[in-house]
């Protein structure tokens, strides 16, 4: 049997990809990867455990009831990016505003890490997969001062790596650091992610589509007309394509990933800008989306190129297949 690539052997192989490399992000990397491999116990212990299953009693900033876990992996990621040396920084979906670290060595950091710590919380209680999503950026104040806003409010295209963690039947690692996109399955007998899916792409064209339809009747006339054109046989295949949606945006996505597909969440009364925020999961998923030869759009404009302006923002979101992204957007006016 061949030895397997572990994910840290694979991280100092490429180290050499980055011009001027001095190591520290492949430090950030695997401070990283050890926070998945706590969250991942903590997540499997779910429901044995008070302390990590239902719900914590507060809601975030954007009125969102937070659970135990959400709040569980939030802690684990903050704690290794302080400790780190190499972060100044952080921002996350569970936080209301960002957090500056204020050691010395902190400050001397050349990173920001945002992050949505959990993700699919509404899935933690029912058993079913969630996720962890990051982003990396080098920060735009001078070393040795404080973190600002200005380092968090980057647009996506700045990304210096961004990736996601899967909780699912197993647990995966997929990452980018602009130089394709790789997947690491993590073997809980020798504690090790292991090279699993080198050099992922997406498939071109799928049929598979995601998207929660309980909103159908109140998104924009061009989105309905794509929906009925999935469900028809005028599509390309000549049968209808499968609508399949788990409802955790790194598990739908993945899907795309591996199979093909489309997954969409529009502007709807409820949520006028849409639901997922630009920062902690659609640029991250943006850059692998793009990185393996699919496509993330808001439906009209690349998600990358977004200047944001705020932390919590949220966008419409069409993320997936490059052409089947670009036939959804075909239908909108
Ligand atoms: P989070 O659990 O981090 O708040 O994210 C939930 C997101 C995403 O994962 C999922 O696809 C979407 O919200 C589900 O929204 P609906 O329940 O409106 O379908
Ligand atoms: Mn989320
Ligand atoms: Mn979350």
């Amino acid at each position: 049997m061949s030895k397997s690539i572990t994910l840290h052997e694979f991280i100092l192989l490429n180290q050499q990809d980055f011009l001027f490399a001095t190591g520290e992000l492949t430090s950030l990397l695997n401070d990283i990867v050890l926070s998945a491999k706590i969250i991942s116990r903590d997540v499997r212990r779910a429901g044995l455990t008070d302390h990590v299953l239902g719900a914590q009693g507060m809601v975030n900033v954007q009125g969102e009831a937070q659970q135990k876990l959400d709040l569980l992996a939030d802690q684990t990621l903050i704690r290794a990016f302080e400790s780190s040396g190499v972060v100044c920084g952080i921002a996350s979906e569970e936080n209301d505003s960002f957090v500056a670290f204020q050691t010395e060595t902190s400050k001397h950091g050349k990173y920001v890490v945002l992050f949505d710590p959990l993700d699919g919380s509404s899935n933690i209680d029912v058993n079913v997969s969630i996720g962890t999503i990051f982003s990396i950026y080098s920060r735009r104040s001078p070393l040795g001062t404080v973190a600002t806003m200005d380092d968090m409010l980057q647009p996506g295209t700045e990304q210096v790596a961004a990736g996601y963690v899967l909780y699912g039947s197993s647990t995966m690692l997929v990452y980018t650091t602009g130089n394709g996109v790789n997947g690491f399955t993590l073997d809980p007998s020798i504690g090790e992610f292991c090279l699993s899916h080198p050099n992922m792409r997406m498939p071109e064209n799928g049929r598979l589509y995601a998207m929660n339809e309980g909103n159908i009747n109140e998104c924009e006339m061009g989105l309905v007309a794509y929906i009925k054109y999935c469900q028809s046989r005028e599509n390309e295949t000549g049968m209808p394509y499968s609508g399949r949606y788990i409802g955790s945006l790194v598990a739908d996505f993945h899907r795309s990933l591996i199979k093909g597909g489309i997954y969409v969440y529009p502007a709807v009364p409820a949520a006028p800008e849409g639901r997922l925020r630009l920062l902690y999961e659609c640029n991250p998923l943006a850059f692998i989306a793009e990185q393996s030869g699919g496509l993330a759009t808001t439906g009209r404009e690349r998600i990358m190129e977004i200047q944001p302006t705020t932390l919590h923002q949220r966008v419409p979101y069409y993320i997936g297949s490059k052409s089947m992204v670009e036939k959804a957007m075909s239908f909108l006016t």
